[in-house]
């Protein structure tokens, strides 16, 4: 990849509505290209199922180790399989952009990626939810998402829907989807949609959320699948001295460890 061609770049105006509205969309973050070599990596790691041993693929929208047809698989952490995604334009791009809008010197931010497939027709909804439910709740992290579709994602196909503002609240209470702990994927009942704000973009686009922006994306209804690569990037995060009350994730690891020493004795 020829990741120095492509150089995107936010104005002002952009980054100061960032800061106010906590989301931000733009029509284009790599190449048509790039977006194509994307996608031969990005359908090996689902069609291989990488990472499935180790938890770094599973079907967010159903409970683990579940045998159904998958309606939102997610793949973590491509980049331990595939270290040029580290060097691509979109990853650059995001890498310069995410500081940018964080206020944060580049090379205090790092990150990483994963990958959330919504199959043609069957694509399941990401619910509503605030990324920063899922992480550690003992620090106050500064971060936020980049959203990379390979397919044009629309309404149809499940772009990203915000609720303006919502980042400078709290982070919401939160439970598991079918109320089922060992569902990994969090729905918030908090939020009125009403207020949401679809960014239908092209493939090669991107959306920016910060951790806290409430965001959604609609079942694909389509022929299409919508593919999404996702690059979560942090400024120096703070150390909390009462940690947030978040009992979902303890509810998720008891779960877990439930399951595996389930498995354990079947041994
Ligand atoms: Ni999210």
């Amino acid at each position: 990849m020829n990741s120095n061609d492509f150089h995107v770049d936010v104005t002002d105006e952009q980054v100061a509505f960032f800061q106010d509205n906590g989301y931000l969309s733009i029509p284009r973050i790599t190449t048509d290209d790039e977006v194509e070599w994307l996608k031969g990596i990005y359908d090996k790691l689902f069609n291989e199922r990488t990472g499935e041993e180790q938890g770094r693929y599973f079907d967010l929208a159903g409970p683990r180790a579940h045998t159904d047809r998958e309606t939102l698989p997610q793949v973590l952490g491509p980049e331990a399989q595939f270290p040029e995604l580290r060097e691509t334009t979109y990853f650059k791009n995001a890498q310069r952009l995410a500081a940018k809008l964080l206020g944060e010197k580049q090379e205090k931010v790092g990150g990483g990626g994963h990958m959330i497939l919504k199959p043609a027709h069957y694509g399941n909804e990401t619910p509503w939810h605030q990324d920063e439910a899922y992480w550690n709740p003992a620090v106050l992290p500064h971060s936020l998402s980049v959203w990379l579709p390979l397919d044009k994602a629309t309404l149809e196909s499940g772009c990203l829907q915000f609720i303006p503002k919502s980042h400078k609240g709290d982070v919401r209470w939160h439970r598991h989807i079918n109320n089922d702990p060992l569902v990994h994927g969090l729905i918030t009942d908090d939020v009125d949609p009403s207020e949401a704000v679809a960014c239908p973009i092209p493939a090669g686009g991107a959306t920016f959320h910060h951790c806290r922006t409430l965001h959604y994306s609609a079942p694909n209804s389509t022929p299409q699948e919508r593919r999404a690569y996702i690059l979560v990037f942090s400024g120096p995060h703070q150390k909390l001295e009462t940690p947030a009350h978040r009992p979902w994730i303890t509810e998720e690891q008891e779960a877990l460890a439930k399951l595996k020493s389930l498995a354990a004795d079947r041994e």
